[in-house]
């Protein structure tokens, strides 16, 4: 049977446009690929040695020529380039209502865990149509996290988050791959997303009985690390309160001056682990380091109860 696939399924909202700048991309290289072959070998064979040819008055200079070769490049180097940007900028802005799930790469699985709590290794489930938004960092080395059939790649770094969305358009089983060196067993770091109609998600979700969320978790955590004990429950005010800070600009004091920062997962996790170096304006530099005492997946969680007590996700 012939099956020989050159290309992946196109199964997300950005793939029919990319693939559409992708071929025309191809098209103009294979074009000038043609008309340049061509031209050198006509005037290879034309004017090769001992061929009976006019060789009197060779054109020098031609400002026509010379217009027409700026001009036609220039016009299809821009086209490239705001189609490319307004693509671009299409895929690194998720749509407000996107559905979120972290993602933890480490040698050599994906640990990936839904608001809801659960938690699955080397698969990813999602609801076919719902915009799905991935905050994702790293154990320990560079990963990415790469979909083919949804055009998507983003690098997968430690010490920080980058996030990645897509819109699945129909249902199925599509290849998910780490396409960064990563180690002995990078070639085998990889899975399945699995896109399912929404009814069949949320009966997924629920498998297994019904856990704690990850704001849950992440409210427990809060406790057990004595983030309570000055960002919640303190009489006296030695730390700011974390209701309603997600998502909000935060004053921060920098020597004299007071700017602001957008209190976003990135800052949230800088907060935690290295808390001296953005102090939100009016309090003390007190607050102690947690880097290397909270895993990675512990932090999603602990975010994840801060952004939840903005009312930004519910906690079931
Ligand atoms: Cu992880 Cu390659």
């Amino acid at each position: 049977m012939w099956n020989f696939p050159l290309f992946p399924d196109q199964a997300s909202s950005h793939a029919s446009s990319i693939d559409a700048l992708y071929f025309f991309e191809w098209a103009v290289a294979i074009f000038f690929s043609i008309v340049i072959g061509i031209a050198v070998v006509v005037l290879a064979v034309r004017y090769r040695s001992g061929s009976k040819v006019d060789r009197t008055n060779p054109p020098t200079h031609s400002q026509f020529m010379e217009a027409i070769w700026i001009a036609i490049p220039f016009v299809i180097g821009m086209v490239m380039f705001a189609w490319g940007a307004i693509l671009f900028y299409d895929m690194y802005d998720p749509p407000g209502d996107a559905l979120e799930v972290s993602v933890v790469g480490k040698q050599w699985m994906w640990y990936i865990q839904h608001a809801q709590g659960r938690a699955e290794i080397n698969e990813l489930h999602i609801p076919v149509g719902q915009a799905v938004k991935l905050t994702m960092t790293s154990q320990d080395v560079i990963h990415s996290f790469f979909v083919p059939a949804f055009r998507v790649k983003q690098d997968v770094l430690p010490g920080r988050y980058t996030s990645l969305w897509f819109q699945p358009t129909k249902p199925g089983r599509y290849h998910l791959f780490c396409a960064e060196y990563c180690g002995t067993n990078h070639s085998v770091m990889g899975g399945w997303v699995e896109v399912m109609e929404p009814a069949a998600y949320e009966r997924w979700l629920t498998e297994g009985g019904s856990g704690p969320s990850m704001a849950e978790e992440g409210a427990r955590l809060f406790l057990q690390h004595h983030c309570a004990g000055c960002h919640r429950d303190s009489v006296t005010v030695k730390a700011p309160r974390l209701e309603g800070v997600y998502g909000r600009p935060v004053p921060i004091q920098n020597g004299k001056d007071v700017s602001f920062v957008t209190a976003d997962v990135a800052y949230i996790r800088d907060s935690i682990l290295r808390p001296k170096s953005q102090v939100v304006a009016g309090y003390e530099p007190i607050m102690p380091s947690f880097e290397g005492q909270i895993s990675e997946t512990d932090l999603l969680k602990i975010i994840a109860y801060i952004k939840s007590l903005s009312g930004k996700e519910a906690v079931r």
